[in-house]
């Protein structure tokens, strides 16, 4: 006899399978009962007949409690009433371990007894399909980098000093050198990375002492940053605008059960792989301001001004060229208006926010070092990376990928907590 997966059965119909799980739930009425059966990779009814198996398999009943594990033996029969589409006629039910008193129940729970429970909460059905997607998530864009071109680079988390400002840094005791601090991105050491291998990309943690209290925001949260050399401003949307239509087609074709059990709207997702949107911050500003924002030229935009930005569209919505001050060190400026740099953010429809943050680099040194001199960084701790500039500089750019906003849009789940095994905010580090 065969140990199958759940998702497997169908190729063993007629057949006596071994499944192996946890109790799901049970449904009990006299000469019959019901195991709803679950494995990690499927759900199935085992239908326990009395007539049909020993009586001492029969009143398993009484002693079986929801998320028990156990080990399930019986013959695969089609069931196209059932979901999945088959059924078990359950010949053994062996117990492995029966469950306490369990405390996540149908019931509505609130979030912060969820979020304390996470470890136990994860095995629902909706938290399940979550990390599914964002398996499938992960992996697209990895295999969307490997098809074209990218290495994968490892950039090192503990880093003596910040790519994303000052303020939001980790810090962390260092031996002799008293301080290192978590990395907020990899970008720096991939602009490295890139001066060896042409195009290179990492993917893992990063941290942010984000005081927001948003539910677009995590203190630990998984960075996908991608460089290349020769690359410039318009390039760079455009294999950010790739990467993004790739992953939604690959979750939709991979993930169609998940998504349906989040109730995720797939025909709109669908119209999100189409051209994306693309307006400069100062078409944007005027644009919200019309909708009744009212920010400045020189302003970020915030999650109010965002969700005006994308409503109505079925497609992300590049903002490009943004006033030097609104942004980060690096970027190069306009040719054009020095006042403006080559970044863009790609924002997600719907209320969704920023996914991606990128631009063209700073690659002429004096111009990199006279802004730094401005904001006042600590040149000497930056010396590696001014080197960059002078031996064989060329124009690259690259861009990050924040994993759980991606997946909370392509899931269509609205706080970000959900989209991370374990979340951490500036509130919760248990479990
Ligand atoms: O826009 P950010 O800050 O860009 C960078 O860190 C660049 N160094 C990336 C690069 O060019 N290689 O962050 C990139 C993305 C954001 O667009 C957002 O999706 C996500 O990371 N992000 C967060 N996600 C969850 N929680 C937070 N606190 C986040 N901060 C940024
Ligand atoms: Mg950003």
């Amino acid at each position: 006899m065969d140990t199958v997966s759940v998702k497997d059965v169908g190729q063993y119909a007629g057949k006596e399978v071994k499944l192996q799980g946890w109790v799901y739930n049970l449904r009990k009425s006299g000469k019959i009962w019901f195991l709803i059966f679950r494995d990690g990779t499927g759900i199935i009814q085992c239908t326990v007949i009395k007539n049909l198996v020993d009586p001492e398999i029969f009143e398993k009943k009484s002693l079986l409690t929801l998320e028990s594990s156990v080990i399930v033996t019986g013959i695969v029969r089609e069931e196209p009433r059932s979901v999945g589409g088959y059924e078990l006629t359950v010949k053994t039910v062996q117990e492995v371990q029966i469950a306490d008193e369990y405390p996540i129940g149908k019931k509505e729970h609130g979030p912060d007894f969820l979020l304390s429970n996470r470890h136990l909460w994860l095995r629902s059905a909706k938290q399940s399909a979550l990390l599914k997607i964002r398996h499938t998530v992960y992996y697209a864009i990895t295999e969307y980098l490997n098809n074209n071109g990218f290495y994968r680079f490892d950039s090192p988390i503990l880093t003596p000093s910040a790519c994303e400002g000052t303020t939001t840094l980790f810090e962390v005791p260092y031996f002799e050198q008293g301080k290192a601090y978590l990395s907020q991105s990899g970008q720096l050491y991939l602009e490295a990375g890139i001066m060896s291998l042409g195009k290179c990309y990492d993917f893992g943690p990063v941290f942010r002492a984000e005081k927001s209290k948003t539910r677009k925001h995590l203190t630990e949260f998984w960075m996908m940053d991608a460089e290349a050399a020769y690359v410039k401003h318009e390039g760079n949307m455009k294999i950010q605008e790739e990467l993004i239509r790739y992953v939604i087609r690959t979750a939709i074709e991979r993930n169609k059960t998940e998504l349906e059990i989040l109730e995720r709207d797939i025909d709109q997702l669908q119209k999100a792989d189409a051209p994306f949107k693309k307006v400069t911050h100062r078409e944007a500003i005027d644009y919200v301001n019309s909708k009744g924002a009212s920010i400045g030229y020189s302003d970020d935009l915030g999650t109010q001004e965002e969700d005006l930005l994308v409503e109505g569209s079925d497609v992300p919505v590049f903002v490009e060229k943004w006033p030097a001050e609104a942004k980060a060190f690096y970027m190069k400026r306009d040719e054009n208006d020095p006042s403006i740099v080559l970044g863009d953010d790609l924002i997600a429809p719907d209320g969704f926010g920023e996914i991606i943050g990128g631009s063209e680099r700073e690659d002429n040194h004096d111009m990199l070092l006279d802004r730094m001199h401005q904001e006042k960084m600590n040149i000497a701790e930056y010396q590696w990376y001014l080197d960059l500039r002078k031996y064989g500089s060329v124009p690259h750019s690259g861009f990050g990928i924040g994993l759980e906003r991606l997946v909370g849009w392509i899931s269509g789940v609205r706080h970000i907590r959900e989209a991370i095994p374990f979340p951490r905010t500036i509130y919760r580090i248990n479990p």
